[in-house]
């Protein structure tokens, strides 16, 4: 399992690992901090339950023994304050993989985000072989997701047009690639 301490901009010490089912709890919390946020830039915008967040846990720590996904968590003095997620694209397309990321909104802007992508990447990297693409999909409103996939070296390959629908207006997704071959 990994798990790597890093130091965040302003200095506070930050916790990666891969998540347990004993994070249950506290990625319920996260999810629905985030989901009462207005573009919070996640595609979710309801509460979630613990019984929801467990099974979606425990379907996705088999997924990850099978290396078809791999999530890390961002803890703060044993709290949970960011999660990021790759999973890989089935057959055909499975040279391709498609990330997530969020961090709670008083701890972004401090570089963690960059950094639980590059540890992302690099385990990608060792456990999915073969893989040679990584995806992300902004929203058209989310300034900071794009600014990171950017500086992570993420290039705009195309757009959805209304693909999100948030209290009756559309707004496109950006489709960014990162070539890791
Ligand atoms: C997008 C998100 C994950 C970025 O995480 P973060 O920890 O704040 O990112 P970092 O601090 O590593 O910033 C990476 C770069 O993006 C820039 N950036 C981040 N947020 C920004 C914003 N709101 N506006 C402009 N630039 C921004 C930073 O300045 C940094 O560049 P720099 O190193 O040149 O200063 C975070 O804003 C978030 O969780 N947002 C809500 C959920 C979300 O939108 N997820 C992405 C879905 S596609």
């Amino acid at each position: 399992m990994f798990k790597k301490e890093i130091i965040a901009k302003d200095g506070t010490k930050i916790l990666l690992r891969e998540p347990t089912m004993r994070d249950a709890e506290q990625l319920t919390k996260f999810v629905n901090k985030l989901a009462t946020e207005r573009h919070n830039g996640i595609l979710i915008n309801k509460r979630i339950s613990l019984e929801q967040e467990k099974k979606w846990l425990r379907n996705n720590i088999a997924e990850t023994k099978k290396n078809n996904k791999i999530i890390l968590v961002a803890t703060y003095n044993g709290c949970v304050i960011g999660n990021c997620e790759i999973w890989r694209k089935k057959y055909i397309e499975n040279h391709r993989g498609e990330i997530a990321i969020a961090i709670s909104k008083e701890y972004r802007k401090r570089g963690i985000g960059t950094a639980m992508l590059k540890e992302l990447f690099k385990l990608a990297k060792k456990r999915m072989k073969g893989l040679e693409i990584i995806e992300a999909r902004p929203i058209s409103y989310n300034i900071g997701a794009k600014a990171l996939y950017r500086k992570l070296g993420f290039k705009k390959v195309s757009e959805i047009p209304k693909a999100v629908k948030e209290n009756g207006k559309y707004y496109k997704v950006g489709i960014m690639q990162l070539y890791i071959k």
